[in-house]
């Protein structure tokens, strides 16, 4: 029988299982290993808290030498976005002249990375590329690519592996879709 799990006020059942995300992950990490074994020690940038689990797999694919750090820019409360964005905090290396990977947990309207793209150009890097979990392309009102998108989904709302429902959920192995 599939396994329902309830969360808060709301049932969730599963959407794609850890066997599925590691093999995305597997194959977003080798196209950074391509496009960067030339490049001096890339940063690679995680925005907490959804992107903790991710970042983890990720970079234990990564085959140069690299830096990583985590900062926090938050944006949702509940199932759907509040339109506001807080500012950029926990940032202590120099970004000036480097090459920056940002790693996200979900790319959905845009506005959070849209932000933080905006706040990390003020460290004039030498080059700011997204990698995201999961992209909603329906969903997405922003112009600029998303260079690295390991998973694409419709406008489903989702939960685990690092994503949450207002704080619930982030441990969970595999990924979880809203019931209706
Ligand atoms: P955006 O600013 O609309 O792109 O929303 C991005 C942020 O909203 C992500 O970093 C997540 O924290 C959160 N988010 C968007 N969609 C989902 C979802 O389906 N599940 C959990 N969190 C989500
Ligand atoms: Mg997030």
């Amino acid at each position: 029988m599939e396994k329902i799990i309830k969360l808060h006020d709301r049932t969730f059942r599963i959407m794609i299982p850890a066997e599925k995300i590691d093999e995305a992950v597997t194959a977003v990490a080798a196209r950074i290993n391509a496009d960067y074994a030339e490049k001096e020690t890339p940063i690679f940038l995680g925005i907490l808290n959804g992107s903790f689990m991710f970042m983890s797999d990720l970079i234990k694919k990564i085959e140069f030498n690299n830096e990583l750090s985590f900062v926090k820019l938050a944006s949702y409360e509940g199932t759907s976005t509040t339109g506001q964005v807080k500012t950029l905090i926990g940032l202590n290396n120099s970004l000036k002249g480097r090459h920056v990977i940002i790693v996200e947990d979900i790319v959905d309207t845009g506005e959070s990375i849209e932000h933080m793209l905006c706040e990390l150009e003020k460290y004039e890097p030498a080059s700011v590329e997204v990698c995201t979990l999961f992209f909603k392309p329906g969903s997405y009102r922003k112009q600029r690519p998303i260079r690295y998108r390991a998973m694409e989904i419709g406008n489903e709302f989702i939960v685990g592996y690092g994503l949450d429902y207002d704080q619930l959920g982030r441990s969970l192995k595999d990924i979880y879709v809203v019931t209706e």
